[in-house]
């Protein structure tokens, strides 16, 4: 019998299901540079990923053939960026600046970026409508904002279906989408919420998304084992993560804008 391990040269479960974490917002992301780049006409574009970490969204951009700035407050995260770069084949167009949201001017420069990611941010910040003008600012004329964020209508649907149902009614009425004092996320949202954000940065809304609406509620063993279950589910997942009844009850809404001008 093959030994699918990662050792062995295989692919392990979890990093066969990557494509159902991230896959519907690479490929958004994709598009927008890949039309960026046609309307433009240059080839290699730059990208910033604010809080990028370590790199989940940025490797992978770089790998299109891009340059990505990643600008992120831990030392920790930007150490295992540039070791997850260098293993990429991509450390050449990798570039990780201590810095934060906050002070994004003090590290970047304005208006420097064809693309700007924020995916994981805004939920940890006091001000999140001041992150977003700041990620926009980073923006050329015509700039494209990837911005993703947990959705409290995914939090609602994981905390009933493991029974804590005061919990799941506390995060449905609460103005911050939190299902209680231990609840590790500060704040999430709903897609009208994030669509009224970008609308007040300036930005023209291109798209939205519900991302892993099944993912995280299926088992992985069951994906794991059935023939062709991966691929249906990524199916199932394109199909649903454009329908407003399936963004409402996602776990984390992606959202694109367009800088104007
Ligand atoms: C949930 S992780 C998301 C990482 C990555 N963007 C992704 O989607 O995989 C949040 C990241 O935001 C960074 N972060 C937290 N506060 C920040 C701030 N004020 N400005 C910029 N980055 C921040 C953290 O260090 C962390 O790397």
């Amino acid at each position: 019998m093959s030994d699918p391990s990662p050792a062995a040269g295989g692919e392990s479960p979890s990093s066969r299901r990557g494509p159902l974490r991230t896959g519907v917002v690479r490929e958004v992301i994709g598009e927008a540079l890949a039309l960026r780049a046609r309307t433009t006409g240059v080839d290699v574009l730059d990208v910033l990923d604010t809080g990028g970490g370590s790199g989940n969204f940025a490797v992978p951009v770089a790998r299109l053939g891009h340059r990505v700035t990643v600008v992120d407050p831990s030392p920790d995260a930007l150490f295992a960026l540039e070791r997850r770069a260098a293993e990429a084949g991509v450390a050449d167009r990798v570039r990780g600046v201590q810095g934060d949201i906050n002070g994004l001017f003090e590290v970047v420069e304005r208006e420097g970026y064809d693309a700007v990611l924020c995916h994981g941010v805004l939920e940890y910040l006091e001000d999140p409508a001041d992150g977003l003008h700041r990620a926009v600012e980073a923006l050329r004329p015509g700039g494209a904002l990837s911005l993703l964020t947990a959705g409290v209508g995914g939090a609602v649907l994981a905390r009933a279906l493991a029974g804590h149902f005061t919990e799941a009614r506390e995060a449905l009425v609460a103005p911050d989408g939190r299902w209680g004092s231990g609840d590790p996320v500060p704040r999430r949202f709903t897609a009208q919420q994030l669509t009224d954000l970008i609308d007040d940065a300036g930005l023209a809304l291109v798209s939205v998304h519900g991302v892993r609406v099944f993912a995280d509620l299926v088992p992985g063993g069951l994906v794991d084992r059935e023939p062709g279950a991966l691929e249906a589910l990524l199916k199932l997942e394109a199909t649903a993560a454009v329908l407003p009844a399936f963004q409402a009850v996602a776990p984390q809404l992606h959202v694109l804008g367009q800088k104007r001008g």
